[in-house]
């Protein structure tokens, strides 16, 4: 049968190519975004006593409402937001199911979503499964958004701005000029919702994080978008939550319930316990310490390393290296030097190679040593 795919440009992800090339070949693996240390112990304690209780059939629709509750005083006593926890806040399976949901409940036929590249790779496919059309627009070469040029791409069938800050691939982070410029707009356009993809809230250094939880103008037109996964280091248990105001939340949950209708509660239930005891203000800290030791690590290299202000990426350009298109000159960075990462040109939705690959630092001290010695030798 002669069938058209629904997604006919979607293959395998470069993150699954990378992980799996460093898994054949040995090498040291700062391709994927997830940590290699082990979560904190009392996390674990905390799910393994949950998983003894009364936790194992479905959860409320929205979450656990005790989780619920926890994600608002974390908004709070980062924000100073006061969120409606019966109307605002939805526990999602991952900042992923979280954005997918958002995407498909507020995006019709025909209308666009601008993106900007180099972006996260699930945007694209979610939109055009909605029947919308993505729109893509380069950041500028320092990664921050060409408010201009978003303003003339953005006509009557415009529907979200989707924006990612801290920044994956780059880690840039927004600053206040920035954060102006997107209330401006979104004011000039007020049939523009905002989806903002903030899952690397807590993970900013020098500069700090600037939510657009904190603007009052705009943040009644955004979902926001966050994720345990980053924030607790545990990738794999695939937990997010977004928050949106009562009007777009009450389509959101509409697409939600058909689409998972609930979380993991054995998790969620460990979550909401851990809250308690968490402290989320040290996380920026902590990554802090390993971007500032990979970076001194790196310095003998012939790498250059682009400032990295949040996420827990490091760009880095190898145009003292080589030459070659940085999906090659990757595969042969694990081939030739045991040491995996990720092109930034598969961000781009036109293939863009500004000769850029990025590393992942959330990986043990011993394992950025290890990985560096190996670079260096470059
Ligand atoms: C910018 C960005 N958004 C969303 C996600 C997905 O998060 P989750 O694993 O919670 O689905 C990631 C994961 O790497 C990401 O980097």
């Amino acid at each position: 049968m002669n069938f058209e795919s629904k997604l006919p440009s979607v293959g395998t992800t470069i993150f699954t190519v990378m992980s799996k090339m460093a898994a054949e070949y040995g090498a040291i693996n700062l391709s994927q975004g997830f940590p290699n240390f082990p979560i904190d112990p009392t996390l674990q304690n905390i799910l393994a006593e949950k998983a003894s209780e009364n936790v194992h059939q479905y959860a409320p629709m929205a979450g656990n409402p005790e989780l619920i509750g926890g994600i608002s005083k974390l908004i709070f006593s980062h924000y100073g937001r006061t969120i409606n926890e019966s109307t605002e806040v939805l526990v999602t399976a991952g900042a992923t199911q979280a954005l997918f949901t958002a995407i498909q409940a507020l995006v019709k036929a025909d209308e666009e979503v601008i993106i900007l590249d180099p972006c996260y790779d699930c945007y694209d496919s979610a939109v055009i499964l909605a029947g919308g059309k993505p729109v893509h627009i380069s950041l500028k070469d320092d990664f921050t958004p060409d408010w201009e040029l978003i303003e003339q791409k953005i006509n009557s069938k415009t529907r979200i701005l989707l924006l990612n800050n801290p920044h994956n691939p780059s880690g840039k982070v927004l600053d206040e000029n920035h954060i102006e410029r997107l209330e401006e707009l979104m004011e000039k356009n007020p049939q523009l919702l905002l989806l903002s993809d903030e899952v690397y809230e807590f993970i900013t250094f020098e500069k700090p994080h600037i939510s657009v939880h904190t603007r009052r103008s705009i943040r009644e037109r955004s979902i926001i978008v966050s994720s345990f996964g980053k924030t607790f280091h545990i990738t794999g248990w695939k937990i997010g939550y977004l928050i949106a105001g009562e009007q777009w939340m009450r389509e959101i949950k509409k697409v939600h319930q058909f689409l998972v209708f609930c979380v993991n509660s054995p998790a969620q239930a460990a979550l909401a316990a851990y809250l308690n005891v968490a402290n989320t203000h040290l996380l920026g800290q902590f990554y802090h310490q390993k971007r500032d030791l990979f970076r001194k690590l790196m310095t003998p290299s012939k790498f250059i390393l682009l400032p990295s202000e949040g996420s827990y990426f490091q760009v880095a350009d190898y145009s003292a290296i080589s030459g070659e298109p940085d999906v090659e000159f990757c595969k042969r960075l694990v081939l030739d030097h045991g040491v995996a990462a990720i092109p930034l040109s598969v961000f781009n939705a036109d293939g863009k190679d500004r000769k850029l690959i990025r590393f992942c630092f959330a990986k043990t001290d011993e394992t950025l040593i290890e990985a560096s010695e190996k670079l260096c030798k470059i």
